[in-house]
């Protein structure tokens, strides 16, 4: 018997308590640094080497963190749903969670890919971050942060739109729900498709769409959420 597909869009918020910083909460990213000058792809063109130098200044903060209990608690899942995660996240603790499933919309902190030919990806590992800021692959390249840089295409959406569709369960958490398209993946979710939306301080959602809110951070909101949908903690 096939196991209900459970569907999980997630943002920057459910990272926050592995002390990793959301963009446009208090003292976020965006407030720091310009996005436009560091993730935009005008900004690479411009000035490739400050583009290297935030997100390499990102890879070592990513280092020094931990997937914590709400991504656990996504592979728990796992369990009683086939899970499909859906992440805005460039960092890696959906994975190194353990979760099977992981697609990402924004690309992935760890990797590089050659600035002339885009299927030439790179993982970078620590030592790389020590030496240089990641600018060179090992074959010579001139390389770019694997990120889909704002004015740039999403080329996942298509597969995400696809994954949502099929939900029987859809849930998004620690998002605000500003940034298209993966702020506009609730509405290809089925009518009778239930969706929970986790965060402490949640976007305001159109009533129609009767969604359940947790108002809650992401581990306390998935302590609530994994007991209704499975009955256990
Ligand atoms: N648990 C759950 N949610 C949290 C927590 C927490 N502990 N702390 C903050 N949040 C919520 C905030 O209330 C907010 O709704 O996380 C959300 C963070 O919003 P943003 O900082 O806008 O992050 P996100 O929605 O992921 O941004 C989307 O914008 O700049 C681009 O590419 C970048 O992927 C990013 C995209």
């Amino acid at each position: 018997m096939d196991k209900p597909i459970l569907v999980v869009s997630t943002g920057a918020g459910i990272s926050a308590e592995s002390g990793i910083k959301t963009f446009r909460d208090a003292d976020g990213l965006w407030e720091n640094y310009p996005v436009m000058q560091v993730a935009s792809a005008d900004g690479f063109r411009r000035d490739p080497e400050l583009v290297h130098e935030f997100y390499n200044a990102r890879r070592k903060a990513l280092l020094d963190a931990k997937p914590n209990d709400a991504h656990k608690a996504l592979v728990e899942l796992e369990k009683y749903y086939d899970v499909y995660v859906i992440t805005q996240n460039v960092d890696d603790l959906h994975e190194r969670a353990g979760q099977k499933n992981v697609l990402h919309l924004h690309g992935e902190l760890m990797k590089i890919r050659s600035v002339t030919n885009p299927d030439y990806v790179e993982t970078l590992d620590i030592d790389r971050l020590e030496t240089t800021p990641a600018t060179r692959g090992r074959n010579g390249d001139l390389m770019r942060p694997h990120i889909v840089f704002f004015q740039e295409p999403v080329p996942n959406i298509e597969k995400a739109v696809e994954l949502v569709s099929q939900a029987d369960v859809f849930v998004v958490i620690g998002t605000s729900l500003v940034v298209y398209p993966a702020a506009g993946l609730l509405h290809y979710v089925r009518p009778d498709t239930p969706i929970y939306y986790i965060d402490p301080n949640p976007a305001d959602i159109p009533a129609a769409l009767g969604v359940h809110i947790i108002k809650a951070k992401a581990t306390e909101g998935m302590r609530i959420l994994s007991r209704e949908l499975t009955g256990s903690v």
